[in-house]
């Protein structure tokens, strides 16, 4: 009788964990390398790589040329995430871990760095893909990132649509200095040192 009861316990419970942990984006895309566009001809053409911002964290910094496994990224999207026909969900970058000769690792979404003294909002990516604060996003027909939302604030209650708000900023993250990518909510961003860009996915030759 105890055992039968303990085992549905252990049972539920697992239940519980598992689902906690499914992840919510499990359809992984091509992998792709992160271009730059922008009229700043110090931006315009340069990729992303994820640069080490604190223990498992990373940011979107500059670089000349597309670095191959810090510069690889995907679109992680699942059947329930659309907007106008495009899948949307996580971006992801494979975070290795376990040293040299191990081929561990660590899927890693990236999610938004809130600062409610700013409109300028560092992304980072974290392993997993669960938490409110996942920068859900897609590719549009042009393969341009794009941010949906359902609500746009400035024509309420309407106003589902596509936006591309990321800039390029001196900014200061996790104790660390970067030019690293940002969204900037509303307005012009309060940093001075942003610049706005689009971001391309450009598929990688692995
Ligand atoms: C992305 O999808 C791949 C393939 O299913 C999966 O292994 C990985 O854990 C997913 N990553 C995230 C952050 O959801
Ligand atoms: C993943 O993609 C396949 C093929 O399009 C689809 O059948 C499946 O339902 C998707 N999985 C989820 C969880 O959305
Ligand atoms: C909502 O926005 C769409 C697209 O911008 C527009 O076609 C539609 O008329 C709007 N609806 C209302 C109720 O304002
Ligand atoms: C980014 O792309 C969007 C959609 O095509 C466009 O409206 C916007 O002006 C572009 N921004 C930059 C900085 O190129």
């Amino acid at each position: 009788m105890f055992t039968l009861t303990f085992t549905s316990l252990a049972l539920a419970a697992g239940t519980i964990i598992s689902t906690a942990l499914a992840q919510n984006f499990p359809n992984q895309s091509a992998p792709y390398n992160l271009k730059l566009i922008s009229d700043d001809p110090t931006l315009g053409g340069k990729f992303l790589w994820a640069c080490h911002s604190g223990a498992a964290i990373e940011q979107l910094c500059v670089s000349d040329t597309a670095a191959t496994s810090a510069g690889t990224f995907y679109l992680n999207t699942s059947d329930y995430g659309s907007i106008e026909g495009y899948k949307t969900g996580a971006l992801v970058w494979n975070l290795p871990y376990g040293g040299e000769g191990s081929n561990l690792i660590a899927s890693s979404a990236l999610r938004y760095g809130w600062n409610p003294a700013t409109n300028v909002v560092p992304c980072y990516f974290l392993p997993g893909d669960t938490g409110s604060d996942i920068t859900n996003v897609g590719l549009d027909s042009e393969n341009k990132l794009f941010v949906p939302t359902y609500v746009d604030d400035v024509i309420t209650p309407n106003g589902s649509q596509l936006f591309y708000k990321w800039h390029v900023c001196n900014s200061q993250f996790g104790g660390y200095r970067y030019k690293a990518l940002s969204w900037v909510t509303v307005g012009e961003p309060l940093n001075g040192g942003c610049r706005p860009v689009n971001v391309s996915a450009v598929l990688a030759s692995v």
